[in-house]
């Protein structure tokens, strides 16, 4: 059996690709990336796939190359999000909002990781496929949001959380044994937190490692009956 990483080349991507195949040694673990390097490590169990884009085109492609080479998948952690880049920045305030970043955003936080699903729809065995799992974020649960700002990374994560529940609610009638969940991983101190960390005290900042080992736990725990549903690191579940 096989687990996949999408997103192997971020911060919790590479964390959560070594927790995975420590946690399940008898696994294969597949490392998907955009990125031209990603560090190998010194795990035989790990292969790190290059990726042109998480489109249907390349995916299909690599989905058809999985199955054609005989292996069964058991469960894919895809971590695909962004916050900024040099272009976009969260928005403070109703003026800062940009047809441009909604656009980005939600093509990246939403369409990307559920065009990864319906991609992977062929090797998501009825039987032996336990979970699909996204990262998604806390800001993005509609009533939890007492702050405000962050337009476009909040309304697009929180459009994640109703993609993969509708999905889980069709999923559930053909894939019994499969547990869709969407995950709040902690402030992780990645390259997408760090403009931000200097308003985070430390003890609220989590290592990467730490993270991991902490979605892999939650993962771990859940149940089919728990599918759809966003879940906090702690296991417990968040509001929608
Ligand atoms: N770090 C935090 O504090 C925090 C808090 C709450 C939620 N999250 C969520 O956790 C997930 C992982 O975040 P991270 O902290 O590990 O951030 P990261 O290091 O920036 O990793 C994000 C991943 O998303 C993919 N990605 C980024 N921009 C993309 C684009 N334009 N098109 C396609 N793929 C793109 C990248 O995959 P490649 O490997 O292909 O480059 C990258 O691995 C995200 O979904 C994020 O929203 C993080």
């Amino acid at each position: 059996m096989a687990m996949v990483v999408l997103g192997a080349g971020g911060g919790l991507g590479r964390a959560i690709t070594l927790e995975l195949s420590k946690q399940y040694p008898d696994e294969r673990i597949f490392a998907l990336s955009r990125q031209p390097e990603v560090p190998e490590t010194d795990s035989s169990d790990v292969t790190y796939c290059r990726i042109e884009d998480y489109d249907e085109k390349a995916l299909g492609a690599w989905v058809s190359e999985f199955k054609n080479n005989g292996e069964q998948l058991s469960g894919v952690v895809s971590t695909i999000g962004m916050l900024h880049d040099e272009e976009t920045f969260p928005e403070k305030k109703l003026t800062d909002i940009t047809a441009d970043n909604l656009n980005k955003l939600f093509s990246v936080n939403a369409v990307k990781p559920m065009l990864a699903l319906k991609a992977f729809l062929p090797i998501l065995d009825r039987k032996k496929t336990r979970f699909w799992v996204q990262l998604s974020a806390k800001v993005g649960s509609i009533e939890d949001n007492y702050l405000g700002g962050w337009y476009a990374y909040r309304s697009s994560k929180a459009g994640l959380n109703m993609l993969l529940k509708t999905a889980s609610i069709e999923l559930k009638r053909t894939h019994k044994n499969l547990i869709v969940a969407a995950i709040h991983p902690g402030t992780t101190d990645t390259r997408l937190s760090e403009p931000f960390q200097e308003r985070i005290s430390t003890d609220k900042l989590y290592s990467p490692e730490l993270s991991a080992e902490r979605i892999v736990a939650v993962v771990k725990n859940l149940k089919p009956e728990n599918t759809g549903a966003l879940w906090h690191w702690d296991g417990s579940r968040l509001p929608y």
